[in-house]
């Protein structure tokens, strides 16, 4: 069969193989127990935890429930998150490190056990970390040994079942994969039987403490009055000094959906090089699907996008003996200073107003494991886990490096990207389906024109913190590369932190 064409449209296969019921926006104020932002794994896992301890919990949605990260992941179930555990012993300790692993080895445990009754093509797997380069052996060898000292289920290997010459991989045994819209959908159906009350199309902008209790103020100005309000949305959309912008950042992936000549051979790979690639399959009528992930380079700043595409292509290609795309999407993650996400009160004066964020694309046990602390939380019951996630921790010297890297990055594009005139283009030199930062009327703007050739222009300052956004061609959107929010063509936001659309300008006058 000749190859096709990647797809142009990204749209990522669970989307598209799953129903979800649609829920009704939010019109008038409200009073309840919990309230929380945001519809991905982490907030419909929360609220279904909190609803089976009997509290009165209302969920708000911005667009639709799981069309942030949570559907546009490639959902591997595992504690092997990368290279990390030897890095977490020497930054946090051995103790805080087993707690870390803890945390998400139970997530998984119970992820297995509801994934047990749903229909979710849940399947225990192997999971895999590999390098095909000298030079990672070390760093390789280093994590076996962090993994006996957790007391993970774990081997090296020496090959892998595909065509990939490798120099080392670490097995981690018993690990899962699932499909995460259809095992979310059972939670979100029963938790409409325990009456919980979902908004979708509900943009919360604000959030008060007050004694006693915190309230979600919406953009069309309803409030909703709880005990706990509750930031699952990603980045969180509300801050409360507790300055999540300087200390987290965000990383674009691509996925490819393939079709391959051979059989799959079961098992979740993920390479420890650079660029990264990740592989599982998922059944798929009767066939594989294998999805090929990676590429990652921080938002905003992946220049070419297709690029990425046509690099997993080519990797399935010669590793794997692909024959055809039928999928492509992408997507984006938050990473913290110290690499552990940030889950608890979002500052320390304020235990009312919980957050959950910053899983670096290890958000399935992650976010389930924030969700069990957020239910231990609002119950006010003791966690393990808690000192490890809680926001406010004291981070360790190396991360500041990070954070201090990461920063004059962002602050390069807050000042670059307005000064840099020189190398914009002219609206008149732009090609039917091209993007690109233009001058107009001796202003900065971001300027798209459709297959059609009609001409899309908003203004390209971010409306978040004022850094200037950069073409995505890929997704054909425009993403901004400080803190990761994103904008359709015509400026409506498509992820924050950003919660006010870019502005339009005038094309008449272009
Ligand atoms: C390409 C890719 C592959 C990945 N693969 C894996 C993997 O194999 N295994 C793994 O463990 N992790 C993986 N991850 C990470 C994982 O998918 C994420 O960490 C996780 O899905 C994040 O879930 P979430 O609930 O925090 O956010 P989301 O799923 O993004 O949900 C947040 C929701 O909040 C809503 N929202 C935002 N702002 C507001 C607001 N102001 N008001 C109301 N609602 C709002 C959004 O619309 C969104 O629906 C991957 C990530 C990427 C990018
Ligand atoms: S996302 Fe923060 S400035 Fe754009």
């Amino acid at each position: 069969m000749p190859n096709q064409p990647i797809p142009s449209t990204p749209e990522p296969y669970w989307r598209e193989s799953a129903e979800l019921p649609s829920f009704p926006k939010l019109q008038q104020s409200l009073e309840t127990e919990a309230v929380i932002v945001g519809g991905g794994i982490t907030g419909i896992t929360a609220a279904y935890l909190l609803a089976k301890e009997g509290v009165k919990v209302v969920l708000l949605e911005a667009d639709v429930l799981l069309n942030g990260t949570t559907g546009h992941t490639t959902a591997k179930i595992t504690t092997q998150h990368d290279l990390i555990y030897d890095e977490l012993m020497h930054h946090i300790g051995e103790e805080k490190t087993k707690k870390y692993f803890r945390a998400n080895d139970e997530a998984l445990a119970f992820m297995r056990d509801y994934a047990a009754n749903v229909s979710c093509d849940f399947s225990n797997q192997d999971a895999y970390i590999y390098t095909t380069e000298n030079k990672n052996v070390t760093k390789l060898e280093k994590e076996y040994k962090a993994y006996v000292k957790l007391d993970a289920d774990c081997a090296m290997a020496d090959t892998l079942p595909f065509d990939l010459s490798i120099k080392s991989a670490i097995m981690i045994r018993n690990q899962a994969q699932f499909h995460p819209i259809s095992y979310l959908n059972q939670m979100v159906q029963e938790l409409q039987e325990m009456g919980a009350e979902i908004y979708e199309h509900t943009v919360a902008v604000d959030a008060e403490a007050f004694d006693g209790g915190a309230k979600v103020i919406t953009r069309d100005g309803s409030h909703i009055k709880a005990k706990h309000a509750i930031s699952c949305s990603h980045f969180p959309f509300y801050d409360g000094n507790g300055f999540y912008f300087t200390r987290m950042y965000a990383e674009r992936s691509y996925v490819l959906g393939v079709k391959t000549r051979q059989p799959y051979p079961g098992g979740m790979y993920l390479s420890a090089d650079n660029p990264t690639r990740s592989i599982r399959a998922t059944p798929m009528n009767g066939e594989d699907l294998i999805l090929i992930g990676g590429d990652s380079h921080k938002t905003g700043q992946g220049f070419d996008t297709e690029k990425h595409y046509e690099s997993l292509e080519l990797f399935g290609k010669v590793h794997l003996g692909l024959k055809e795309t039928v999928y492509k999407w992408s997507a984006q993650d938050l990473i913290t200073l110290d690499k552990i996400p940030y889950v608890g009160p979002v500052t320390k004066g304020k235990p009312s107003i919980l957050a959950a964020t910053g899983y670096r694309k290890w958000g399935m046990t992650n976010g389930t494991a924030a969700a069990m602390m957020i239910r231990d939380l609002v119950l006010e019951k003791e966690n393990p886990y808690q000192d490890v996630f809680c926001p406010s921790r004291f981070i360790a010297d190396p991360s500041i490096k990070t954070f201090l890297s990461q920063n004059l990055n962002v602050a390069g594009h807050l000042i670059g990207g307005k000064l840099d005139f020189g190398s914009r283009k002219k609206i008149e030199e732009l090609r039917d389906d091209e993007g690109a930062l233009v001058t107009h009327k001796g202003q900065k703007a971001a300027a798209y024109k459709d297959q059609q050739g009609c001409l899309h222009l908003v203004d390209s300052t971010c409306t978040h913190l004022g850094c200037e956004v950069e073409w995505n061609h890929g997704d054909r959107s425009w993403d901004c590369p400080c803190h990761g929010s994103r904008f359709s063509i015509d400026g409506d936001v498509m992820e924050g932190p950003a919660d006010k659309p870019l502005k339009k300008l005038n094309t008449d006058e272009a």
